[in-house]
């Protein structure tokens, strides 16, 4: 697992972006599919947009080939997230374990595809994590995690303005 620890910005809203199994391999894995932007390449911009925000946000990234590791990310730093950007990987189509922790939590969330699934294998279009989501945004490559990002970053001006 890949994570970039929040130690030491206790306070600082953050948002959590989830990435699953074979995500890591961005950049080199089937590039014709999912492009040659790099996952570190897609983390750094959305750090920088997050910075950019009033008042700015923190990402808290975590990226796991394994199921487990992505419901324990959820579960313990999904409570407290100003929102989660999941882009659950093969997992979408079969972790019911991923779904179940996403609506345990109730915190807003976007599932994001590099690739537009819909148009791809009978098997990728369904997802099961997308009845427990927000929204679903598949088939602009990075620019989807950007505007799922925000629309996050959207509604917690909203919020805030609501709470004034
Ligand atoms: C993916 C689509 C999934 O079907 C696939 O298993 C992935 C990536 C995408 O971003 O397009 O690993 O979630």
């Amino acid at each position: 697992m890949t994570s970039d620890s929040a130690e030491g910005q206790a306070g600082v809203d953050f948002v959590l972006v989830l990435n699953g199994p074979n995500l890591n391999l961005l950049g080199t894995r089937e590039p014709g599919v999912y492009g040659s932007t790099t996952l570190v390449e897609i983390v750094a911009d959305l750090e920088s947009m997050a910075g950019a925000a009033d008042p700015p946000l923190r990402i808290e990234h975590v990226q796991s080939n394994h199921e487990g590791q992505l419901v324990d990310a959820i579960q313990t730093f999904g409570p407290t997230a100003a929102g989660i950007i999941i882009n659950p990987a093969a997992l979408t189509h079969y972790s019911i374990a991923l779904r179940d922790a996403l609506a345990a939590v109730g915190t807003a969330t976007i599932e994001v595809h590099l690739s537009n699934i819909h148009a791809r294998e009978q098997f990728r279009h369904h997802s099961v994590v997308a009845p427990v989501v927000l929204g679903q945004i598949a088939g602009l490559g990075p620019d989807g995690y950007r505007l799922a990002l925000q629309h996050l970053i959207a509604r917690r001006r909203l919020a805030r303005e609501g709470t004034r």
